[in-house]
């Protein structure tokens, strides 16, 4: 070992200055409505984990940009935004609370205005690496089950373990209108799978860190399994890692 350590930090090599993660980081991207909340609620209550929603941050930073008459198509003013704006996630069982500048967001992050507002906006490459840095920070401890699109090919793609988990548009879309109750929105499920289709398309084509599984993350199509069926693949999938890195006595104290 040379005296100084060498600055030149790679995934193969950690340096004294980075090192390896205590705990690891799960990764799970895929398109909206495969299930993505319910597996990270799942195995972060599983595990011990904390369970961090990107897609909130860009919910967030949609409800500032749509209060301050932003153009979502304005990056420069967007991303000038971003930088003097605060947006926390506090994890809890039933998913995350979103504190934008230290004001409770939660249920503001999930209109229909809002979801369309954060689609737009995260097509813009500055930004999307301004919430790079920020989801970094956030996770660089380990011990953390984050979801989005980009958490295993941009933000995490040294994570421990990566599931990309996916969907057909119409199983997608229906779980979507379920959730958000006929009642209560007056809308059809085939506007739901119409605007659905719009989002995946932004998500899937955008130049920057485009909807794509990572080379080394396990795919799981969630079209014909049930629920208990794909949580249970996932927990498969996180304990063989867990198990791998575990010794022996550690092993016996897995949660089981
Ligand atoms: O997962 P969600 O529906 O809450 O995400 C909201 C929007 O943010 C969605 O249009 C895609 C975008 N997003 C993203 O581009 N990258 C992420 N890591 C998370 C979400």
């Amino acid at each position: 070992m040379p005296d100084q350590p060498d600055k030149t930090v790679s995934a193969a090599t950690p340096s004294v200055e980075s090192p390896r993660r205590m705990k690891p980081v799960i990764a799970i991207d895929g398109p909206a409505g495969a299930g993505k909340s319910t597996m990270a609620a799942y195995l972060a209550r599983r595990f011990g984990f904390l369970n961090l929603e990107t897609g909130a941050m860009y919910r967030a930073l949609a409800v500032k940009a749509i209060d301050g008459d932003v153009s979502f198509d304005e990056e420069d003013t967007l991303l000038a935004l971003a930088e003097h704006t605060r947006i926390e996630l506090q994890p809890h069982l039933e998913g995350n609370r979103v504190l934008l500048d230290g004001v409770d967001v939660s249920r503001r992050v999930r209109d229909g205005d809002v979801t369309a507002a954060a689609s737009r906006i995260s097509v813009h490459p500055r930004l999307r690496a301004w919430m790079v840095t920020q989801q970094r920070k956030l996770g660089e401890a380990g011990g953390v089950v984050m979801e989005g699109r980009d958490i295993g090919t941009a933000v995490f793609p040294d994570a421990e373990v990566k599931i990309f988990l996916d969907a057909a548009p119409e199983v997608r879309g229906n779980r979507r209108y379920k959730q958000t109750g006929p009642a209560d929105a007056p809308v059809t499920e085939a506007a739901v799978i119409q605007e659905m289709k719009e989002r995946d398309a932004r998500d899937r084509n955008r130049a920057e860190s485009p909807l794509r599984p990572a080379p080394d993350a396990v795919s799981l199509d969630s079209t014909g399994m049930t629920l208990e069926q794909v949580l249970a693949e996932a927990e498969k999938i996180v304990r063989a890692h867990l198990s791998e890195q575990a010794s022996p006595a550690e092993q016996a104290h897995l949660p089981g």
